[in-house]
């Protein structure tokens, strides 16, 4: 298996270096090993658990030194520590992704101090700080579109906008934005306010992916399905039961989210851009 691997890696580098007129040399370890993302860094929003933390920690097995955002500071620190005494690079960047001064300057600070981000994958999300509460669209009030489009959406373009200038002045970047279901397909169960902001920051994606695609900076969200709400430290309830009706028989974990994100991090993923990768276990099919 390995070697078929590395057998269509170099197939890869040898095009890629026939296109770009590049000497046919192995020049650092992303180009020895399939998917690596050593010499790479990372910004994950919303890190401190859940989906954030299970992606923060598999670019960081890759290689991707990461910041680990949160708004809670310990949550933070606890992911980066698990990072680090795995072997791994990881430092917490306490930030609020609403609030694009402090998400600048906490990117700036990084980045003076550690190395720029290559690599942005805008997680934090659901219903921000205040957690979520489903209500059908009729039972809202405005002060609750506010705060789904807050975190969902701008916090999303804040976050872009930290990191897009520099990736375009270095000719990489790699921006993945964490949506879900809820933003490509309707529902009835109270989500109406959640779903708009996550549709709209898939349509983001495919314009800043368009402006950027000849910078050398993809742009692509991923669509998650029903995951397994344990790792965010909520009950089972009756996810358990939903489960059953996802066609691979299980909910999603982080780290399935964290495999799609290394995947799309990667040098081998520079063809794909613009794209919504539904990631659920065959509940939807495209
Ligand atoms: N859990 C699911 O079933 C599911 C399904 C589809 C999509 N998603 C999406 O996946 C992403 C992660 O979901 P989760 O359930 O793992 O998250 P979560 O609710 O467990 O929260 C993750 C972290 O984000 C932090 N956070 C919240 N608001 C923040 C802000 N404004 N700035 C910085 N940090 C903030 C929280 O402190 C928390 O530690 C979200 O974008 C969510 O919409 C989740």
């Amino acid at each position: 298996m390995e070697s078929s691997i590395d057998t269509c890696r170099a197939r890869w580098l040898a095009a890629r270096v026939k296109i770009d007129g590049a000497p046919s040399m192995l020049r650092s370890p992303r180009e020895t090993r399939v998917f690596a993302l050593d010499g790479r860094a990372a910004l994950v929003t919303g890190a401190g658990q859940g989906v954030g933390a299970g992606i923060a920690r598999l670019l960081a097995a890759q290689g991707a030194i990461v910041a680990v955002n949160d708004l809670d500071g310990e949550r933070a620190e606890a992911t980066a520590a698990e990072i680090r005494a795995a072997g791994g690079r990881a430092y917490p960047s306490v930030f609020d992704v609403t609030d694009h001064p402090g998400a600048s300057s906490a990117v700036r600070t990084f980045e003076r101090a550690v190395a720029p981000i290559d690599i942005l994958v805008n997680n934090a999300g659901n219903g921000g700080a205040e957690g979520f509460r489903p209500a059908r669209f009729r039972e809202t009030v405005p002060e609750d579109w506010q705060r789904f489009a807050d975190v969902n959406l701008f916090g999303v373009m804040a976050c872009t906008k930290a990191v897009v200038d520099g990736m375009c002045v270095r000719r990489f970047g790699r921006v993945i934005t964490i949506a879900s279901a809820a933003g490509v397909v309707g529902q009835s169960f109270g989500i109406s306010l959640y779903g708009a902001a996550k549709g709209g920051a898939i349509s983001f994606m495919r314009h800043l992916a368009m402006e950027t695609a000849r910078d050398g900076v993809t742009a692509n969200t991923i669509a998650l399905g029903l995951m397994d709400p344990r790792p965010s430290g909520r009950e089972l309830a009756h996810t358990a039961e939903q489960a059953k009706h996802i066609p691979v028989g299980r909910l999603g974990s982080p780290e399935d989210a964290g495999a799609a994100c290394v995947f799309l991090a990667s040098d081998e993923a520079a063809w794909i851009t613009g794209q919504t990768l539904q990631v659920n276990g065959g509940s939807s099919t495209s």
